[in-house]
This record gives structure tokens, sequence and C-alpha cells, in this order.
């Protein structure tokens, strides 16, 4: 076992040692040796498969047990002293009882395994907003996925040290400190016993202990219950700490605009789960705004850490190295962008693999192979798909380097981050939300995205159809009270001097015939413009009730094909009726967190109701 100089971070893995009772300790150094005994090693046990490196050099497919296949929110806790803290929004325990519960499972959870101790810093390392991490896990799968997705490692590990012994001085807020990650997949092995398969335990806990900044995850190998740094620490510990550091962190990309002026604009957008966050950050503009010298540039595509910065704008950085996006619909035709992200040094998971050891999954190309093995690791072939049997599971990922995205931002690390001028919001809404409107201020803003929701088809989830409430996109992931994350959104008004401007869009209305109205994907470009001309006050809007939409003459359609003024109209059209609707249905999400909702935004309804009336 490897020393560390840092004594507190020397204490907490010796205690974790004692109890996990690992049959040894490793401490990751995030090298290239590394990954390529750690990849090996998942290979000898069946675990990952190594992609054919003349298609997809230095690449893997994992898969996961059936059973392990996305982020487990009801068996995800905020464990915080008091239980209105973490409010109506989280499932909550008493961090001693979770305690108390978790520590025998725990106790010897790691027998007949390698425990590895993981120096993480989730934004970019002399950021002042940077975070360091330091998770132990059994898994080499996380280790391998760390590497894509956080800085981490050695130079990590010696940052800490050095900020605790005084010898680095970054300014780093909570300078020295280390947010402890405790996971395991509570699968000890008995003497002699090896794994064969991804290895998982039925019973979860994602347990967060906000007051004392810490994370222990037990049970799952999968995804964002397992890569501790994403949404664990990056937004439910961080929307915590934020709160109390006037600063936000939210689900949110962060996309880049140079127009052939070269004037750059950033933007941050928040969109629910499957709305397309990580395609809109990597949008490829139409030909025609290419060639009048338009480029589209992305910093990040989940999270984004947003701060009053002393130049008086709100700066944002995206926490992650990393994408971790989901694979099936992605394709060349979708995200050209992403697909060339994820040429080399990836990680695919659940996805299938095909004859000639590349990988597959619904939606990559229009003809599926003849034949390929399934995420499950069956046969299947064409006929499967059509009876339903999927080659990827529909939460399959891919685990992809920023640094590999043709369109990265040049200031995508830059420690100052960069600044917002415009916030977007946007569900998924067959109805009542047009294509794109502005807020007519902060509050109205912040409003519109606490009210914002999906709307679900029962043909495309099996769900009932209707809206769900997700505000900010965050439901998932505020690691506390929804309305005093609400609270805080308004009082950050009073700490920027040079406000970003607050917009909602809709890719998803439909007509009568229950076709897409609007084309969506690249064409989104023309209504990025908008906001751009909005952000730098170039356009006037058409005010509505809702708020701000474009005239038909400062919309640019040229090119859409038969897209004209009606269409327009259409896209952008308010519905009294619809709204009537919109403002009830609210209200159900008002009553949950009726003991603590800002009067802000009770306010704010009445007002958007006496408009409408
Ligand atoms: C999510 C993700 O589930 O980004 O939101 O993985
Ligand atoms: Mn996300």
């Amino acid at each position: 076992m490897s020393n560390t100089r840092h004594e507190k971070l020397a204490t907490w893995v010796e205690q974790m040692t004692t109890l996990c009772q690992p049959d040894a300790v490793e401490w990751a150094d995030g090298s290239q040796e590394e990954w390529d005994r750690l990849t090996q090693l998942l290979c000898d046990k069946g675990i990952f498969t190594r992609l054919n490196p003349e298609k997809r050099p230095n690449s893997f497919l994992a898969r996961s047990a059936p059973s392990d296949v996305a982020r487990v929110e009801d068996r995800t806790f905020i464990c915080s002293r008091r239980k209105g803290a973490a409010g109506a929004n989280n499932n909550w325990m008493d961090p001693h009882e979770m305690k108390a519960l978790l520590l025998p499972k725990f106790k010897g959870c790691m027998k007949g395994r390698t425990m590895y101790v993981i120096p993480f810093c989730m934004g970019p390392p002399e950021s002042p907003l940077a975070k360091i991490g330091v998770q132990v896990t059994d898994s080499a799968y996380v280790v391998v996925n760390m590497r894509i997705m956080a800085h981490m490692g050695k130079a990590v590990l010696d940052r800490l040290e050095g900020e605790a012994t005084g010898e680095i001085n970054t300014g780093r807020d909570g300078h020295g400190n280390f947010i402890p990650c405790l996971h395991s997949v509570g699968a000890p092995l008995e003497p002699g016993q090896e794994d064969s398969a991804w290895p998982c335990n039925e019973d979860k806990y994602i347990s967060h202990f906000p007051d004392t900044r810490e994370i222990w995850s037990y049970g799952s190998g999968y995804g964002g219950n397992a890569l501790l740094g994403k949404k664990c620490l990056a937004l439910r510990i961080a929307s915590n700490i934020a709160r109390e550091h006037d600063w936000m962190a939210e689900h949110m990309l962060i996309l880049g605009l140079t127009s052939p002026e070269g004037e750059k604009t950033y933007i941050s957008a928040a969109f629910p789960s499957a709305c397309g966050k990580t395609n809109l950050a990597m949008i490829v503009p139409p030909e025609k705004y290419a060639k009048a010298g338009w480029k589209t540039t992305i910093v990040g595509d989940d999270i984004a850490w947003l701060w009053p910065h002393e130049d008086g704008h709100l700066h944002a950085i995206n926490p992650e190295t990393g994408y971790f996006g989901v694979a099936p619909g992605t394709s060349y035709d979708t995200n050209p962008i992403a697909m060339d992200s994820m040429l080399e040094n990836s990680i695919f998971t659940n996805v299938g693999l095909t004859d000639d050891g590349d990988v597959w999954w619904e939606g990559l190309t229009e003809e599926p192979p003849a034949h390929l093995i399934d995420w499950k690791g069956n046969d299947w072939t064409p006929a499967d798909g059509e009876k339903g049997v999927k080659a990827a599971h529909p939460n399959a990922r891919f685990t992809a380097p920023a640094k590999q995205c043709p369109t990265i931002d040049p200031e995508w690390q830059n420690p100052e981050g960069v600044p917002i001028s415009g916030i977007v919001f946007g569900g998924r809404r067959p109805t009542t939300m047009p294509l794109v409107y502005q807020a007519f201020n902060w509050s109205h803003g912040v409003y519109v995205g606490a009210t914002m929701g999906s709307e679900v088809t029962a043909a495309a989830i099996g769900l009932k159809a209707g809206v769900r409430r997700d505000p900010m996109a965050m439901l998932p992931f505020c690691g506390y009270n929804m309305a005093e994350y609400f609270h805080h959104w308004l009082d950050m008004r009073g700490l920027v001097k040079n406000l970003p401007r607050f917009f909602h869009v809709n890719w998803f209305r439909l007509d009568e015939d229950g076709k897409f109205l609007w084309p969506g994907y690249g064409d989104n470009m023309r209504v990025l413009e908008w906001i751009v001309n909005r952000c730098k006050g170039r356009v006037a809007g058409h005010e509505t009730p809702i708020g701000w939409t474009p005239h038909w003459e400062d919309f640019d359609a040229e090119g859409i094909e038969g897209f004209d003024e009606k269409r327009f109209d259409d896209c952008m059209a308010y519905n009294p009726q619809e709204w009537k609707d919109e403002i009830l249905s609210q209200g159900e999400l008002f009553l949950k967190l009726y003991d603590l909702m800002p009067k802000e935004l009770v306010f704010q309804r009445e007002l958007l109701a006496a408009r409408l009336a």
C-alpha cells in the first residue's frame, strides 16, 4: 500500500480498509500502464471484451448484470440531519440510522477483491470551484471509467497533499480537503472464488450525507450509482455546498456559439434525461450557417457549476472531462460529433457486439447487422429485433474522453470558466410550449425553470400520459429541499451584475397529425441564433402573456423544406386553454413543496394567470 503525506486521507483509507477487508489496496495513479493492466484484468474476468483494435482502438465493451443497468432513484437517499432539509423531492433517512444500517453491509464487503483508492478532481484543477474527492471502490470498471470522466490519479493526490502541507496555495474553495466517497459492489468473494461476470448486489443504497459531505454507495457498479464524482458529488453534494457558498451546481450543458463576426456567446441549458442535452451541446449547424462562418463549441454536456465572477458575469465550468452518454439513438445522422468522440479510447456498456468486433445499438445504422451478440451475451439477429429483443439496453452508454471531441471549446479547461449570457430550459412537450420563448426577467425565468416538465406518451414509455414536473431537470439530483433550491436561485439574482437572459425551448411540439412541427437537430441553430440576438439586445420580441417569442422576420427559416410563416406560427402558437391547463397542472408541484415555496414563484404563477385572463 502506497502511503500519502495527507494524514486525514491516510487515516480514512486505513479505516475503510479495516471496514471493507479487501485482499489488497491499490492507489490509482491514472497512468496508461494502469489503464492497460486494469482493462486487461477486466477482459480476463469476462467483464470486458476488447473491441477490434483496427476499428475501435483501445476500446472495450462491458456487459453489466441485467439487474444493474441504470441509476436507482428509489434507492437513492439524502441523509441530512433534518428530514425537512432533504424535502419531499428526496428519499430521506437519518444519517446515524443509515450508517448503522450500512456498516454491517460494508463490513468485509471487499473480501477477495482489491480496494482501489482514486483521488479525483471535479473541474479544472486550478479553478476556484474545483472539488477534490477520493473514492475507494472494489470495481476496476469504476477506475477506468473515472479516468475518462474526471481528472484523477497521482496529479490530484500531489495537489491535495501540497494543499494540506501548505506547499501549494491554489485558492481552491475547500483547500486541502477532500470529499470521501465509499463504494462497493457488495459482492465479497469466498477464498479461491473468482468473478466470472459483473459483480453487484440486489440490495442497493446510494446514500449522501450532505452535512458531513460524504457519499456511501453500495450494491451497484453502474454509471451514476458507482462513478461517484458525477451525479453524487457534482450534483447532489455540490448543490449543498453551492447553496452555502453562493454558487450553483446544475444539470446543464454549456455551449459556445461564435458568430461570423467572431463574437462568442455562451449559453447553458437544462433538459430532463432523453431530451437531447448531448445532441444540443454537440450541435452541427445547417450548411448555411457553417458557410456564413458560424461555429459551435462544447464546454460540457451534462453538468455545469456556475458562480458570480468578479467581472460581473455568471461564469460556468464543466466539472467533468468525459461524456457518459446514452448510446441508442446516437448515429452519424443524429450526432456525428459524439460519434467522432468515441472512435477510440472509449468504453461501451451494454451495447451489441458485431461479428467484426465493433459495437452496434438501435439507431446506429438504418440496417441492423445480420448477426451480433446482444447486451446480455446472446446471439441476436434482426428477426429478434422484430420480436422486440433489443441488441443494446435502452440505457446503454458510451464513455468517451471530452478531449477527443472535434468541437471541444478551447476554453473548456479555463479555471475561470466561461461567461454565460443565456440560460435555456426545455422539455419534451407535444402541446402547449412554443418552439422558443424568453422569460421577462430573472424571477420569471426561475419560475419557468421551476415549473418545467416533460410530457410522456403511453406509447413511448408505457406510462400514463401527462406532464411530469422536473424543476431545472434537477428532480433526481437536487441534494436538498427543492423549495429551498428555488429560494437559492432567486437569491443568486442579487449577486450577478450582468444577468443572463432566460429562455424555454421545445423541439417536440406535434401538429394535428401527430408529426413533429419542427425538424430539430442542426436546425435548432436557428433558435439559438435568435437566443443569441436577444441576449445581445439586437432584435425585438413579440410580447405574449407567457413571454417574448420571435417575429417571423427575425427568424431565419431559409432552407427548411416546407417551413413557411404558417408553420412558424403553429410552432410559436400560444393557446390560452392549454396554458390554463398548464397552470392547473403546475399546482401539484406547488402543493408538494407548499411549506417553503418562495412567495415570488407563487406570485409569478398568479401573474401569469392574470395575464391569461
Ligand atoms: C443522467 C445522466 O441520467 O446524465 O441524467 O446519466
Ligand atoms: Mn444527466
